[in-house]
């Protein structure tokens, strides 16, 4: 119960890795808010999260998680803990990336991550802890990646700063940087068939030396051991949660 009475919020908290961790800090005793885009999800997610509340909204809209964060301090009045989890993905060879799809990457990896993390600050106090989601594709090569690269890629850089920043305000912010993990994300490529995801999958599992995709509830455990007082001493730190991926690659 090491968040009990906590509120929690999880951007990203209908689907996959973030439905998993806002599962995991209500079962610890937290109180969860969640955003996502999706009604239906969201819906879903708070229905089986005992006293969890929910926001549709889009994390690149900067307006939109600003309503987000005005809803919860005239409610609750402060985030003990935040998990910026939202992310999309897309992949495409170097020469067909347009602008669009590099801004509709970043607005939401990278500008709008850092920017809901300054939003949720002026809720946030002394011991407050901030976790946030990168990704191995940020330090690594994969092809067809350079839009979601140079996101992941700068938010760790980013997050640094801002970390370094935090540091005489008591606030902790940590990144947990995912491997291959199995969530509807695999899914969400456009123009990809199923058995196109099956060889992606499949491609993925041969370069970890664990040899199998990662669970969404594993990345969580990562999540909550950083967002929660265990990590008290660390701050600034890229956990990789990637079956050795990076680390033995
Ligand atoms: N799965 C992997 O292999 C992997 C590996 C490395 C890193 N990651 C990162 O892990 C994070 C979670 O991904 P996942 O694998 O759990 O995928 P997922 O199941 O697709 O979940 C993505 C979550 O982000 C939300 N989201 C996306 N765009 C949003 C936006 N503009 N505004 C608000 N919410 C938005 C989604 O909400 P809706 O469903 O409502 O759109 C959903 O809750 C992402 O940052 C991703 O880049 C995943």
């Amino acid at each position: 119960m090491r968040f009990r009475d906590k509120i929690i919020l999880v951007v990203g908290g209908n689907s996959g890795i973030g439905l998993a961790s806002a599962q995991a800090f209500a079962a610890e005793g937290a109180q969860v808010r969640l955003t996502g885009r999706d009604q239906t999800t969201i819906d879903t997610a708070v229905e089986g999260i005992a006293g969890a509340r929910g926001y549709r909204a889009d994390m690149a809209d900067l307006d939109a998680m600003e309503a987000v964060i005005a809803d919860m301090e005239a409610q609750d009045g402060r985030i003990d803990t935040l998990f910026v989890n939202a992310g999309v993905g897309g992949f495409a060879p170097f020469r067909d990336v347009t602008p669009e799809d590099w801004d509709h990457v970043h607005g939401v990896n990278l500008r709008g991550c850092v920017f809901a993390i300054q939003k949720a600050l002026r809720l946030m106090g002394r011991g407050g802890s901030i976790v946030a989601t990168g990704s191995i594709g940020g330090h690594a090569f994969v092809p067809g990646n350079t839009a979601y690269a140079a996101a992941k890629g700068g938010l760790y850089a980013a997050l640094k700063v801002i970390a370094g920043e935090l540091v005489s305000e008591g606030i902790r912010l940590n990144l947990v940087s995912p491997g291959p993990i199995e969530t509807p994300l695999l899914h969400r490529n456009p123009g990809m068939s199923a058995a196109d995801v099956d060889v992606m999958r499949e491609a993925m599992i041969a370069a970890v030396p664990m040899k199998r995709m990662g669970r969404a509830d594993e990345v969580a455990r990562a999540v909550l051991f950083l967002a929660s007082d265990d990590a008290s001493f660390i701050t600034a730190a890229n956990l990789f949660v990637d079956g050795g991926t990076l680390e033995l690659g």
